[in-house]
């Protein structure tokens, strides 16, 4: 299934959910963004999703026209299909330099040769059609070397693994966020590194006019959800905050 995210002619942004899931393979999201004619992919995932992103992809836009092929971190879910699509395409691969020499193991031997551009910590522009997708620090939520990817054209902020709903379907729009908060809050206590991350990541995006924020599992958060999300993120005590030795202990 897709869901136009975004339409506004020559810009367009999709995401594609629940391609190619096995049963015991966690939901993923999937994002194309189109401008021009030109096309990138955000986060397209594993091997189960690849066959039904890639023709997805060709009903917007030919696979020789992608850009840059994104990827929020180095995670199996979001770019263990990268073998795939470097032979599909002659896209380059945009990912935290730290993961820069790590994912070339996704691939057969050269594959990855003078194709990985890794997005220093600060984050950078990259071009799509006449568009510019912003990759912004997210570094530990979760991973070391994480980015967001901030869509000024959409008002689309794709934020990876940081504003995930479990189990809610991704077809639907959280507007009013306090529902919700079962489906966040295990996942986000674990999977986040901790809250003071969390509060420099909110001062960051909140004076950005942010219209929709988009996990890569689960539902888009709009309206009111998006900066009470923020706010209850910046709150959120996670990750190292909440071990003790309780955690450290040696199994009986
Ligand atoms: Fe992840
Ligand atoms: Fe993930």
């Amino acid at each position: 299934m897709l869901t136009e995210l975004f339409n506004h002619g020559q810009h367009r942004c999709v995401m594609f959910h629940d391609m190619g899931t096995a049963g015991d393979a966690v939901q993923a999201n999937q994002f194309l963004v189109i401008d021009n004619d030109a096309g990138a992919i955000i986060d397209p995932g594993g091997n189960l999703a690849y066959n039904d992103l890639h023709l997805g992809l060709m009903r917007y836009c030919a696979p020789s026209k992608l850009q840059a092929i994104i990827a929020s971190h180095a995670d199996p879910d979001i770019i263990a299909s990268l073998d795939r699509w470097m032979t599909a395409t002659s896209a380059p691969v945009y990912i935290s330099s730290i993961w820069e020499r790590f994912i070339p193991h996704f691939c057969k031997p050269g594959k990855t040769q003078g194709r990985v551009v890794g997005i220093p910590d600060g984050g950078m522009p990259i071009r799509i059609g006449k568009s510019t997708l912003l990759a912004l620090p997210a570094h530990f939520m979760h991973s070391e070397g994480n980015f967001q990817f901030w869509d000024a054209a959409s008002g689309i902020l794709f934020s990876g693994d940081l504003g995930v709903s479990v189990g809610v379907d991704p077809a639907v729009t959280i507007t009013s966020l306090a529902p919700h908060i079962k489906a966040m809050e295990a996942f986000h206590k674990r999977y986040m590194v901790s809250g003071k991350i969390l509060k420099l990541w909110a001062n960051m995006v909140k004076p950005l006019p942010i219209r929709m924020i988009v996990p890569q599992h689960g539902a888009p958060l709009a309206g009111d959800a998006v900066g009470e999300f923020i706010e209850w993120a910046s709150q959120l005590n996670c990750g190292i905050d909440l071990m003790t030795q309780f955690n450290y202990a040696l199994p009986e």
